[in-house]
C-alpha cells in the first residue's frame, strides 16, 4: 500500500518533514500523518474527518464524483439487480461471493439464529407503548450481550463469529417485535421456511387471527432496500461502531452505539424526515414556499433526502431505489397519494434549480426509500429500523475487519483547545 517513492513534504516552524503517501487500490493519495506529533509536535484540524481516512479497508469504496458503489468490488446496481440481501451479506462479511454450498450453509446458519431468547420479550414489555421503535432497539440491542454471554469475547474468534450470526439473524425479529409493540399487537415469530425478507414482512404485518401471505414483489423490494443501506464505507454510524470497539467493548454494545448514531435525521433518520416534510408541504403548489426556504441562507431548514456528504453527482442507491419505487407503487396501485405526486414535483422542480445543481444537491436514497416503505404499509418511525436491521451486516463486516487488523488501537482524536488558559480557583464568596 505504501508507495516508498512518494511523499509529502511540510514545512513547520523552520523545519522540512518528509510524510509518506500511501496509495489505494482506488479513490485519491492519502497522506499518512501518523508519526507527525511524534516528530513535528503539531496536530492537524479535520472537525467533521472531511480531510481525514481513519483506517484501511477492505469492505466498500465510494466514488462520490463518479457516482460509484463498491462492495468488494462489485458495483452496486449489479448486486442489487442480481443477488440478494443475504448472499450480501456474505460477500461483506467474507470477502467473496459464496459457492452455491457455502451460500446455503451460511442462510441455514442464519436462519436457525432468528428466535430472540424468550425472556427479552420482558424487555419489551417495560418500554411505554408509545416509544420510538429505534429507542427500543438502542435497548434491546444492547442487552442482548446480557442475554448472550458465549459470544462477547472477542478475542475467540468462534465467538466473533457466532455474534455475527445471532445479530444479522435476529436484527428482523428485533425490529419487527419493537413495531408489533408500540401498535399494541402480540409479537409474531419468526418462521424458518421464508426467506429473510418476507420473513421480516410477515413478522411485522401477520396477526395471530389471520396470517399473512407474503407478497413477492414486494419482499424482493424489502430485499433490495436491505441490500441498498448494507454497507457504506465509514459514515457516522460505522465510525462509531469502529470507534466503540476500538476500547475492546462486545459486539453488542458496540452495534447498539451504531443504532444510536444512525437515529439521527442528518443519518438514518433521513427518510423519516423526508416522508414528514412531505406530509408538511402536504400540495404541489407549496413547493416553491419550500424550495425558498432551503435556498434562504437565514433559514437553516433543508430539503430532507436531499444531498449527500460523499456523493456529489448522483446517488448510485437512489437510482435503484427509484426503479422499486416505481414496482411497487404499481403493484398497490397508489398513484394518486398527495404525499407522491408531491415528491415527483418536488424532485422535478429542484433538480432545475439552479441552487440544487451548483450545489450538487441531488435526491439521495433516503428519498425513494421512504415512499416505497410508507406504500407497504410501515409507518415512518419504522423507517429508521430497517436501515439499522440492514446496516448491522455493514457494522459487523467492519468491526470483524478492525479487530482482525494488527494495528488496531484505540481512538483517540486529539483537539485544538480554544478554552481558557491555566487560573487559580475562586473561593465562592470572592466570585
Ligand atoms: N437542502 C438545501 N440545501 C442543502 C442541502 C439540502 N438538503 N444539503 C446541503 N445543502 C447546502 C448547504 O446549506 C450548504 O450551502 P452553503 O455552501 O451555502 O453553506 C451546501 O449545500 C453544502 O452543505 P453541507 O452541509 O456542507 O454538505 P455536507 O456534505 O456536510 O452535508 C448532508 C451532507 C447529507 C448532511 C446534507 O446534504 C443534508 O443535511 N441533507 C439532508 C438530510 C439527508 O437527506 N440526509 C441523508 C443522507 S443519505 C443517507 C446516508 O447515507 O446516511
Amino acid at each position: 500500500m505504501a508507495d516508498a517513492k512518494k511523499t509529502a513534504k511540510l514545512t513547520f516552524d523552520g523545519k522540512e518533514f518528509e510524510l509518506p503517501i500511501l496509495s489505494p487500490t482506488c479513490g485519491p493519495d492519502v497522506i499518512d500523518i501518523r508519526k507527525l506529533y511524534s516528530q513535528a509536535d503539531v496536530f492537524t484540524y479535520d472537525p467533521g474527518f472531511t480531510s481525514t481516512a481513519s483506517c484501511d479497508s477492505t469492505i466498500t469504496f465510494i466514488d462520490g464524483d463518479k457516482g460509484e458503489l463498491l462492495h468488494r468490488g462489485y458495483p452496486i446496481d449489479q448486486l442489487a439487480g442480481k443477488s440478494h440481501f443475504l448472499e450480501v451479506c456474505y460477500l461483506l462479511l467474507y470477502g467473496e461471493l459464496p459457492s452455491a454450498d457455502q451460500l446455503e450453509d451460511f442462510e441455514a446458519r442464519v436462519t436457525n439464529h432468528t428466535m430472540i431468547h424468550d425472556q427479552m420479550q420482558f424487555l419489551f414489555r417495560g418500554f411505554r407503548r408509545d416509544a420510538h421503535p429505534m429507542a427500543i432497539m438502542v435497548g434491546v440491542v444492547g442487552a442482548m450481550s446480557a442475554f448472550y454471554h458465549d459470544s462477547t469475547d472477542i478475542t475467540d474468534p468462534w465467538q466473533r463469529e457466532v455474534a455475527t450470526i445471532r445479530l444479522i439473524a435476529k436484527m428482523p425479529t428485533i425490529a419487527a417485535m419493537a413495531y408489533k409493540y408500540t401498535i399494541g399487537q402480540p409479537f409474531v415469530y419468526p418462521r424458518n421456511d421464508l426467506d429473510y425478507a418476507a420473513n421480516f414482512l410477515r413478522m411485522c404485518f401477520a396477526v395471530p387471527a389471520e396470517d399473512y401471505e407474503v407478497n413477492p414483489i414486494l419482499s424482493r423490494a424489502m430485499d433490495r432496500i436491505f441490500t441498498l443501506h448494507a454497507d457504506h464505507e465509514q459514515n457516522a454510524s460505522t465510525s462509531t461502531v469502529r470507534l466503540a470497539s476500538s476500547s475492546g467493548a462486545n459486539p453488542f454494545a458496540c452495534i447498539a452505539a451504531g443504532i444510536a448514531c444512525l437515529w439521527g435525521p442528518a443519518h438514518g433518520g433521513a427518510n423519516q424526515a423526508c416522508l414528514e416534510m412531505l406530509e408538511e408541504i402536504g400540495s404541489v403548489d407549496r413547493i416553491p414556499e419550500f424550495i425558498a426556504r432551503a435556498k434562504d441562507k437565514d433559514d437553516d431548514y433543508r430539503l430532507m433526502g436531499f444531498g449527500h456528504r460523499v456523493y456529489k453527482n448522483f446517488d448510485p442507491r437512489a437510482t435503484v431505489m427509484k426503479q422499486s419505487a416505481d414496482e411497487v407503487l404499481d403493484l398497490l396501485g397508489v398513484e394518486n397519494n398527495p404525499k407522491l405526486q408531491v415528491a415527483k414535483e418536488l424532485e422535478r422542480q429542484a433538480l432545475e434549480d439552479p441552487y440544487f445543481a451548483e450545489k450538487k444537491l441531488f435526491p439521495n436514497v433516503d428519498f425513494y426509500s421512504g415512499i416505497i416503505l410508507e406504500a407497504m404499509g410501515f409507518p415512518t418511525s419504522m423507517f429508521t429500523p430497517i436501515f439499522a436491521l440492514a446496516r448491522t451486516v455493514g457494522w459487523i463486516s467492519q468491526w470483524k475487519e478492525m479487530i482482525a487488523d494488527p494495528q488496531n488501537k484505540i481512538g483517540r482524536p486529539r483537539q485544538l483547545y480554544v478554552g481558557e488558559g491555566p487560573r487559580d480557583y475562586v473561593d465562592v464568596e470572592d466570585r
